[in-house]
């Protein structure tokens, strides 16, 4: 008996070792972490139950018969995070550099629909040199196989992907399905071809870095959702973002303790909005003075800064907040910004955390680049996004908001349940001067004419009142009493039951 004990153990730690201590030490030696050492920081200490630790690849070409490593270089199971289960795999570049066979795929399958089955997040941790070479087309199916489940899983279960290696070719098209990426800065890429190809078809000369790193993918492709410097601040933060997360798509995300008032008065906000409405001001403050204790994670913080969007907790409830930012292009909607915010609305109507919209917009973004870049369709998601949201939507209306865009940012018109203004507000179809000019466009050469007439407009409309009167605003409320009303908004709405018409699916304006 204890000799098959020992023969468990036995094999236990060989696969354990994963490729062994020099891979082991390579891996280290780039600044990353092992999958095991990986899996043991993102989850509570001790929760790991692991599949499949055996399992070995098949293959028996190019020698590979005589080189097989139990485990086949992925490690998979499930474990908690704060207390809550979450399915994990974690790509072992020590073995076969974390390449995809077809067993490696099939692990990863056999924890995906246990996820969707069993209703718990999948975070899977690439670090993979892609396609099994010695494998050949087995391998494309297993990523075949991958690829389905991410898709059904999709609004099933939430599903992030943490890149912490290289994630090339056909391989970025799992995580590009997830509802999260994140990478590490310098020591992980993404790109469907790589820098070599790159130079022989375009000839142009990029590093992995520059074609694919984490700043490209933050800043300027928005393939990723955040960056993190390393391994261990990556792993700690993803435990936050789970926090914030139901399960699954048939409960509600977890309600945590809290100890900050929700009556919080908040004085400052009286003065947030500066007498110049040429001024811009920080939203992002406006946020942390809503949220409790002032937790907000945010997503996609280094693109489209025009817009925020992330998770904060209002009387210990997850919230998506989405908001207009004055300090950058004014806060006006525009291609990125719409694509950003449509994306984070859909997956907040998926998973059933109500919306939280903070409006300060002078509307969409003119210009040429817009138009041939296809604002109109990318506009049209974030409208849509809102439009077919059912969850609870609660807006604040700051300053400004004119024009599609009043619109667009989640009116009352849309199905916004609560849409409160700040006496600071101003709902027009455009700023008083603009419209001037085109109703009085022949008195355009007497300034003394038209700066009365802007007043007059400015009079009538730069006022949450016209749109209060006609029930479009339900109140008008007091910037330091925001963070009380909303959260007895969200209070009152938590048995909010709205049903869309039935359809396969709808049509989104992709
Ligand atoms: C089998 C692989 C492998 C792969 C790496 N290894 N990639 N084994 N299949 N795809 C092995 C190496 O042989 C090596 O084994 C170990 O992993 C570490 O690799 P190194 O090259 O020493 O590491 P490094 O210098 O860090 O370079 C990493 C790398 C490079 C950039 C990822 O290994 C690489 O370019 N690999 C091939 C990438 C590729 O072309 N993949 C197929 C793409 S097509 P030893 O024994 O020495 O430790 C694809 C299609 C997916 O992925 C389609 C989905 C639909």
């Amino acid at each position: 008996m204890t000799d098959i004990l020992q023969e468990l153990e036995a094999r236990r730690a060989v696969a354990r070792a994963g490729g062994g201590a020099r891979r082991v030490e390579a891996q280290h030696a780039k600044g990353k972490l092992t999958a095991r050492e990986r899996i043991e920081l993102l989850l509570d200490e001790g929760s790991f139950e692991e599949f499949d630790m055996f399992v070995t690849h098949r293959c028996t070409d190019f020698g590979m018969e005589a080189e097989r490593h139990p485990g086949d270089g992925v490690v998979t199971g499930w474990g908690t995070v704060n207390g809550r289960m979450v399915y994990v795999f974690a790509q072992d570049f020590t073995v076969f550099g974390g390449s995809v066979s077809e067993t490696h795929g099939a692990k990863i399958c056999k924890i995906m629909d246990m996820a969707i089955q069993n209703g718990a997040p999948v975070i899977g941790i690439n670090d993979s040199g892609g396609a099994r070479i010695q494998e050949g087309v087995g391998s494309l199916a297993a990523y075949g196989e991958v690829f389905q489940r991410n898709v059904l899983a999709s609004g099933v279960v939430p599903q992030i992907s943490l890149i912490m290696g290289p994630c090339a070719g056909g391989a970025v098209y799992s995580p590009a399905m997830t509802d999260f990426i994140f990478m590490v800065k310098d020591s992980s890429y993404m790109f469907v071809t790589g820098p070599d190809v790159v130079k022989t078809v375009t000839n142009e000369q990029v590093t992995a870095e520059e074609l694919g790193g984490a700043a490209t993918h933050t800043r300027k492709s928005s393939v990723a959702d955040g960056a993190f410097e390393n391994d261990v601040e990556a792993l700690a933060e993803t435990r936050r973002l789970i926090d914030f997360l139901p399960l699954n798509n048939r409960e509600k995300a977890p309600v945590r303790p809290f100890f900050d008032d929700p009556a919080r008065v908040e004085p400052s906000l009286d003065t947030l909005v500066p007498d110049n409405p040429n001024q811009p001001y920080d939203m992002k403050e406006l946020i942390t003075k809503l949220a409790d204790e002032g937790d907000f994670f945010e997503i996609q913080a280094a693109f489209a800064g025009n817009i925020l969007t992330g998770f904060l907790r209002i009387e210990g409830q997850s919230v998506g907040v989405v908001a207009n930012q004055p300090m950058v292009l004014a806060g006006c909607l525009d291609i990125d910004a719409s694509r950003k915010a449509a994306r984070f609305v859909r997956f907040c109507d998926a998973f059933e955390i109500p919306i939280l919209t903070l409006v300060d917009v002078p509307g969409f973004l003119p210009g040429v680049a817009q138009e041939y870049g296809g604002v109109i369709k990318h506009g049209a998601k974030l409208l849509f996004a809102y439009a077919e949201a059912t969850v609870p939507k609660v807006t604040v209306l700051t300053r400004k908001t004119y024009g599609g865009a009043y619109v667009v940012m989640s009116s009352k018109h849309l199905r916004g349940d609560f849409n409160y203004a700040w006496p600071t507000a101003e709902v027009a179809v455009m700023g008083a001067k603009g419209a001037v000019e085109i109703l009085y466009r022949s008195e355009l050469g007497q300034p003394d004419k038209i700066a009365a007439r802007v007043k007059d407009y400015e009079d009538r409309f730069a006022n949450p009142f016209v749109a209060a009167e006609k029930g479009f605003i339900d109140e008008v409320i007091m910037p330091q009493s925001t963070r009380r009303r909303v959260a007895r908004a969200f209070a009152s709405l938590r048995g909010k039951r709205l049903v869309n018409p039935w359809k396969k699916h709808d049509n989104i304006p992709l």
